[in-house]
């Protein structure tokens, strides 16, 4: 059975193909490496064994998608492939949706051409938007504030209008709390393009000498520490939610949507004493304004996902920090030599 991962070689897809080969699914990854670099396929090899499938190219191009298809008997889709800068969105809003939403509609009518009606689709928690109280659950109404959190909401508008249209569609909608940590090897993990905009590898790019302070955006939220609470999952167990995720969708027709998150919250303060406890790194900090668009406390109600998929995050807070820095020390330029 095999499953085509967009955006396989990026920090999510990446993982997943791991987690899906170890349960037995042969998965060929596409990628156009905007956001992802052709060293993560080496990585992989070296921790699986084997040489995954993979092609190059835009989800936006569908002859190049019609040939993925042509190629092998593709069974379903799990979609990654996609911009995910909240900044970089806002100053360029039409580079975001054309990627992201038109990308998704020729994927979608190229799956739709090919007779493949079977898609997990990478959402996030941004989706449920500035004025819905912790814990989350999958059934609050969804909004945006930004153009990328704008795609995410439409993404799934769109996936659910498809299966309304054609109830043989089966389509899982994972929102995605806060993915950090990295494969035990060190051999995989993020490696974001340019000064990161997320809390974990603005750490740990501390951590490693490459960037002199982190700036905590906002000492004074109603929070127990007053800075932002946020639930922190390991990308492994993100990973392992997306194989337990498709083997119901597979088993299903009809919209699914689940939270994939640990329940848990964390602050910024939390995590920098967190990776500085495990790793014996400093990680100096100054206190900044607080960053526009940033809500206090976000983390997930994952029960669904326990009861339905019978998935829960294994990995705790001390796991996510020593691994995030085993892959950051060993590889501090990321993938770049
Ligand atoms: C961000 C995006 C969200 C996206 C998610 C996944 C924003 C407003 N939200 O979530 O839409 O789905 O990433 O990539 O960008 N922080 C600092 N200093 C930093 C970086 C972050 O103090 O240098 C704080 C933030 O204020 C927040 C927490 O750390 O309280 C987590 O931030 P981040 O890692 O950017 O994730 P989110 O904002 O939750």
């Amino acid at each position: 059975m095999a499953i085509l991962l967009t955006g396989g070689a990026g920090f999510i897809g990446s993982h997943t193909s791991i987690e899906l080969n170890k349960a037995g699914y042969e998965v060929v990854l596409v990628d156009d490496f905007s956001n992802s670099s052709p060293e993560v396929l080496n990585r992989l090899e070296s921790i699986t064994g084997q040489k995954f499938p993979f092609y190059e190219g835009s989800i936006l191009d569908k002859d190049f998608l019609r040939g993925v298809f042509e190629k092998h008997q593709i069974d379903a889709v799990i979609h990654f492939a996609a911009f995910k800068a909240v900044g970089e969105s806002v100053s360029e809003p039409l580079k975001y949706y054309h990627n992201n939403i038109t990308g998704t509609i020729s994927l979608l009518e190229v799956m739709k051409e090919k007779g493949v009606k079977n898609i997990v689709f990478s959402s996030s928690a941004t989706v449920y938007g500035m004025n819905n109280v912790s814990p989350l659950t999958e059934d609050l109404p969804t909004s945006a504030t930004n153009p990328y959190g704008y795609t995410k909401v439409m993404m799934e508008q769109i996936l659910m209008d498809v299966v309304a249209s054609d109830p043989e569609w089966s389509v899982t909608l994972l929102r995605y709390f806060n993915p950090i940590g990295a494969h035990e090897s060190g051999l995989i993990g993020e490696a974001p393009n340019g000064i990161p905009n997320n809390l974990m590898p603005y750490i740990t790019q501390v951590a490693v000498g490459k960037l002199a302070e982190l700036s905590v955006f906002g000492d004074d939220y109603d929070t127990p520490d007053g800075t932002g609470v946020r639930d922190y999952i390991h990308v492994v167990d993100l990973a392992n939610g997306h194989s337990l995720a498709l083997k119901h969708n597979l088993e299903q027709v009809g919209t699914q949507i689940f939270n994939l998150g640990t329940g848990n919250g964390y602050s910024v303060l939390d995590l920098v004493k967190a990776f500085e406890a495990e790793n014996q790194v400093a990680v100096p900090y100054v206190i900044k304004e607080r960053r526009p668009g940033d809500i206090a406390t976000c983390y997930a109600d994952a029960s669904k996902a326990k009861e339905i998929l019978g998935w829960t995050a294994q990995k705790d807070l001390h796991d996510m920090m020593r691994d995030s820095w085993k892959w950051q020390s060993q590889n501090p330029n990321g993938y770049d030599a």
